[in-house]
């Protein structure tokens, strides 16, 4: 049985001890540990199966503490640091050799970022060491907005998770870094392109020109629930799939003829923030649930909707835009 409470102090004895403790974010939960504890970083690659090319994010509470471990803080990462942190945005900064290889997956950036969460930023007040975070949930399955999601995925090796319930943001942080003069990103998230561009102008959405995918946000497929999802114009593909028992994610209203409990609504008020923190949590429960696909269609392609549709996309195995 894994331990779940309200603990700063336990939380910080198993970090230090190198354990796995899930810690809350705004974003989504982590599973953490020390990031320059190169077992403590083995211990979550193997608990996520997560390919060792993926590099990990190190969290902590301010940028002075930030500063001990990169070689150097552009002026750049400044201005975007005093804008938006602590809040979801992970910067890539040039790391020092004490963060481990295995940590940033031997690259020589090492993602930072302060989350906004009261309980994660005392654990981080207390100890010297980063915490290295990737989502709670095992790799390329749907990321986790609640302490029961953890729970269902994971029946050993996390020796706590500290619980600060739902997540208010529910989906990634926005991953930028520099290139030349440029401002690139590497993951849309928590942070549109927007608010992003109108305090450091005009940035540019990374294309990986490599084989390997620099950030696993890049795959082709993530995200993903154990059921076929399907995304595309719902009245069409419910007509398509009839012979199917249909579950249903979508954006503000119900359909005639898919049993009401089968279907899930992101925001009764078209609200995209609402749909954000609702949208892991809606593909938990429909993964759950007696249905043998899962329908959906995009959302609204600005601000957090260009995020929830980026995720919508990686997680549907079918695309029948
Ligand atoms: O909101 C978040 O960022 C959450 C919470 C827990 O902080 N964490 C999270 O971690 O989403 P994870 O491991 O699920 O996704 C981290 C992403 C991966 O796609 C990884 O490839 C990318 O960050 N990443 C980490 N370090 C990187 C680096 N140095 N260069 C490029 N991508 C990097
Ligand atoms: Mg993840």
């Amino acid at each position: 049985m894994i331990k779940v409470g309200k603990s700063i102090n336990e939380s910080v004895k198993n970090l230090i001890n190198g354990e796995i403790v899930c810690i809350p974010t705004e974003t989504v939960y982590g599973l953490g540990v020390n990031a320059l504890d190169q077992k403590a970083v083995a211990k979550v690659f193997k608990l996520k199966k997560r390919p060792y090319f993926d590099p990990l994010i190190c969290h902590t509470n301010s940028i002075e503490k930030v500063k001990l471990f990169v070689k150097n803080f552009p002026r750049k990462a400044e201005i975007l640091a005093k804008n938006f942190w602590p809040g979801p945005l992970t910067i890539l900064l040039e790391k020092k050799n004490i963060i481990p290889d295995i940590t940033t997956s031997k690259l020589k950036t090492v993602g930072f970022r302060i989350p906004d969460n009261k309980l994660t930023l005392s654990i981080l007040e207390k100890i010297d060491f980063p915490i290295a975070a990737p989502s709670a949930n095992p790799f390329g399955y749907i990321s986790p907005t609640l302490p029961k999601h953890i729970l269902d995925m994971f029946k050993n090796d996390i020796s706590y998770v500290l619980d600060d319930g739902g997540c208010n943001i529910g989906i990634e942080s926005t991953i930028v870094g520099f290139e030349d003069k440029k401002t690139l990103v590497y993951r849309v998230g928590g942070i549109t392109i927007e608010k992003l561009e109108s305090i450091i102008g005009e940035v540019e959405i990374f294309k990986k020109n490599t084989k390997l995918p620099i950030s696993s946000g890049m795959l082709k497929n993530h995200y993903s629930p154990k059921k076929d999802l399907i995304v595309g114009e719902i009245q069409s593909l419910i007509k398509k799939y009839i012979n199917k028992k249909i579950g249903i994610m979508s954006f503000n209203k119900y359909y005639k003829g898919i049993d009401l409990k089968n279907q899930i609504i992101l925001s009764k008020n078209l609200n995209l923030e609402q749909a954000s923190r609702n949208l892991y949590k809606s593909l938990h429960l429909l993964d759950n649930m007696n249905v043998d696909i899962i329908l959906t269609s995009l959302l609204p392609n600005h601000g957090i909707g260009k995020s929830i549709n980026d995720r919508i996309i990686k997680a549907s195995k079918k695309n029948e835009l």
